[in-house]
């Protein structure tokens, strides 16, 4: 693996000067990090997961992977949030988009319980139907609505199926001792695995919410946590130049104060789509409060050229881009056609991927061009220790960045905000005089 970070192409925008500028507000929040003693810090568990986790915890997920691979053709993975997007990027970081149609001795695995759509459920069920099953839900509270009625269908499902073996099928990760999936487990005797007291959803990819779905994916969960050790050690000390980590989030901080409202993360290989979508969870809960926060949001390339890419040329100029520019050169050769139809032959022989990055480099210079910042991470393979350490890198970015921001990174309070009014329009106990007032308001609004 190599991990590169650059901001070669942001010198029009963010240069030394502006960085010396916040070199004294990075180091206080790094040092806020590292002494423990900011906002949040009783969720700090991520920072040396990578090395300090339960190794005997490690041991059961890599052997419940291995039972659930031998006695399932589907698995189904119960979660929302944290609890969902991390495995599900990790999966198709390693394995591409196309992973379920692969006959490669995995089962098929489908996520549910991250909406609350029927015909989502439904096809999942249809999916399911004639093959052999196995479950995994994922709730750190154990009290969320999404999960807890996804998992009602397939626990009645798989009871169904197996009988009093179904619990056999069903592994269950949650908190070691509270919420009603807790109880459910201790009742009905699923394997457990336990999330971290210290560690949020959105940081728990590489705890037991992640790592059993990877696993069971058939990816090489030890060389995952091994990329997120060495994104610990190299990303640990240097200073806001030669950290690319601390470069990174001083960056976000200085265009945010420069007006850039919103941050694009880039990908040129859709492999990344759901990668995008946990980097949006991680930094958009991390830093979207107390009116504060770049809104983060994501784009593929070069896909997204082809419609989002005019907003991004010539709209209004409140964003910056960062990249994660996959360059691997594969031997895919676009073919040569001697009558030349298609006036292609000029890319003849050429590598899909030189075209690729071409298509990166053009893009990044028209839209500096456009006033449109961009920075860049570069991969050359897309392999388990790959995602490991671009986890890391994000994960303490994000905290240092946060810290800078004057937030606590690590806490998701707006969360709650509609879960109370869903609750009380759908006549949940405990929330009868919520449910007046929004019957109220909902008659004023006609
Ligand atoms: O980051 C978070 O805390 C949330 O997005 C949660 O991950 C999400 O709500 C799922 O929560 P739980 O794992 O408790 O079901």
């Amino acid at each position: 693996m190599a991990f590169k970070f650059t901001d070669k192409y942001l010198k029009s925008f963010v240069g030394d000067s502006d960085l010396s500028a916040v070199s004294d507000e990075l180091e206080s929040a790094v040092r806020t990090l590292e002494e423990r003693n900011g906002a949040g810090n009783d969720f700090l568990g991520w920072v040396d997961l990578p090395v300090d986790y339960d190794k005997d915890e490690f041991s059961r997920i890599k052997a419940a992977a291995k039972k659930i691979r031998e006695s399932c053709d589907v698995f189904v993975v119960i979660g929302i949030g944290g609890s969902y997007l991390g495995a599900r990027a990790a999966i198709e970081f390693v394995k591409g988009n196309s992973h379920n149609s692969f006959k490669d001795g995995s089962p098929e695995i489908y996520f549910v319980g991250n909406d609350i759509s029927s015909s989502h459920m439904r096809d999942v069920i249809k999916l399911c139907e004639g093959k052999d099953v196995c479950v995994n839900v994922i709730s750190k509270s154990g009290t969320t609505t999404e999960p807890a009625i996804a998992f009602r269908v397939f626990r009645d499902m798989l009871v169904e199926k197996y009988g009093e073996k179904a619990k056999d099928r069903i592994f269950a990760t949650t908190d070691k001792a509270r919420g009603a999936l807790r109880s459910q487990c201790d009742a009905f005797g699923y394997e457990t695995f336990v999330i971290p007291d210290d560690v949020g959803g959105r940081y728990s990819v590489l705890t037991a919410v992640g790592l059993l779905p990877i696993a069971v994916a058939g990816i090489d969960i030890d060389k995952m946590m091994g990329g997120a050790a060495k994104a610990r050690e190299e990303l640990a000390g240097g200073d806001i130049f030669t950290n690319p980590c601390y470069k990174y989030a001083a960056i976000r901080n200085i265009l945010y104060r420069q007006g850039k409202k919103i941050e694009i993360l880039v990908a040129n290989d859709p492999a990344l789509t759901m990668t995008c979508e946990w980097w949006k969870q991680l930094f958009g809960e991390s830093e979207g409060k107390d009116g504060r926060g770049l809104y983060p949001s994501s784009v593929i390339y070069s896909t997204d050229l082809h419609s989002m890419g005019q907003y991004i040329q010539q709209g209004s100029r409140t964003m910056f881009e960062t990249f994660i520019n996959v360059n691997i050169p594969d031997g895919f050769e676009i073919p040569y056609d001697s009558g030349n139809s298609d006036g292609l032959n000029f890319l003849a022989g050429k590598e899909m991927n030189y075209v690729n990055q071409k298509a990166f480099e053009g893009t990044v210079i028209a839209h500096t061009d456009g006033g449109v910042p961009n920075c860049a991470v570069e991969l050359t393979s897309r392999s388990a220790d790959d995602f490991g350490y671009l986890v890391y890198f994000f994960e303490k970015a994000v905290a240092v960045s946060g810290y800078m921001l004057g937030i606590n990174p690590f806490d998701q309070p707006g969360v709650e905000a509609y879960k109370k009014n869903m609750f009380a329009l759908l006549n949940k106990p405990g929330y009868e005089e919520e449910k007046k007032k929004l019957d109220k308001r909902i008659a004023d609004i006609g």
